[in-house]
């Protein structure tokens, strides 16, 4: 297995990005980890604490909700939507990612399954009740944050909620990072797009030195 090293990562991301292939990287990333779900870098390994909690404080009605998890990686937050009662679709662009969620989860009432989302399955469009985005953006460069945006939001059913979480920087700084945070602005892009802001939290989170985060949820009228 390969030792994380934080400097050739960020310049293997910059390498790809440069080519315009910012999609190209994932799966090693994954693949690196030769089969260990524990050995993949930027995972967890537990449901986020901000999105357990937004479960917990909007408990499903009778009826049956869809949810999908963009970009899963190794399906913790994907698992968490499914124990508190929605159907989940999870989906990461990187076919290992899914594999090991296969492996993880055996159990699982979850559906994985390899797609991108510039490129969804046209069933989706409108279609879910809560979408979850985390951590993707950020690690996208350029135009693809906006699009990414779009997309997440076009998979919202009206009535439906986008959870977003995040890392955050202040407007102006940290400008060439990787992966490069959301500031205020950007964020606030998914108003522009017709959501409307229901909840906006932003909190640094316990490593040390914190990395500040924004958890926001936002509806479709
Ligand atoms: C930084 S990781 C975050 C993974 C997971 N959400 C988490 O918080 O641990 C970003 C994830 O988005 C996936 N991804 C990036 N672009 C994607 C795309 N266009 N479609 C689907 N998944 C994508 C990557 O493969 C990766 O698993």
């Amino acid at each position: 297995m390969k030792v994380f090293d934080p400097v050739a990562y960020k310049n293997m991301v910059r390498d790809f990005q440069e080519r315009d292939e910012p999609l190209g990287w994932f799966d090693s990333i994954y693949s690196d980890a030769e089969g260990d779900f524990s050995a993949v870098f930027w995972a967890d390994l537990e449901a986020s604490p901000y999105l357990t909690q937004w479960l917990k404080e909007n408990p499903l009605k009778a009826e049956k909700k869809s949810a999908i998890a963009i970009g899963c990686g190794v399906g913790d937050d994907a698992e968490e939507m499914a124990n508190y009662g929605f159907d989940v679709t999870a989906f990461d662009i990187a076919p290992t990612a899914i594999e090991l969620c296969k492996n993880r989860y055996t159990q699982s009432k979850v559906k994985y399954l390899v797609a991108d989302l510039f490129d969804y399955p046209k069933t989706w469009q409108g279609r879910f009740d809560l979408v979850y985005e985390c951590n993707t953006i950020q690690v996208l460069p350029g135009k693809y944050r906006k699009q990414a945006m779009q997309a997440m939001v076009s998979l919202l059913a009206k009535g439906g909620t986008l959870l977003v979480s995040c890392r955050s920087r202040k407007s102006g700084e940290q400008e060439e990072d990787i992966p490069l945070p959301l500031d205020k602005i950007e964020i606030d892009t998914f108003k522009s797009m017709g959501l409307k802001e229901e909840h906006f939290l932003a909190y640094d989170d316990s490593q040390e030195p914190p990395v500040p985060h924004f958890f926001v949820a936002y509806t479709k009228e």
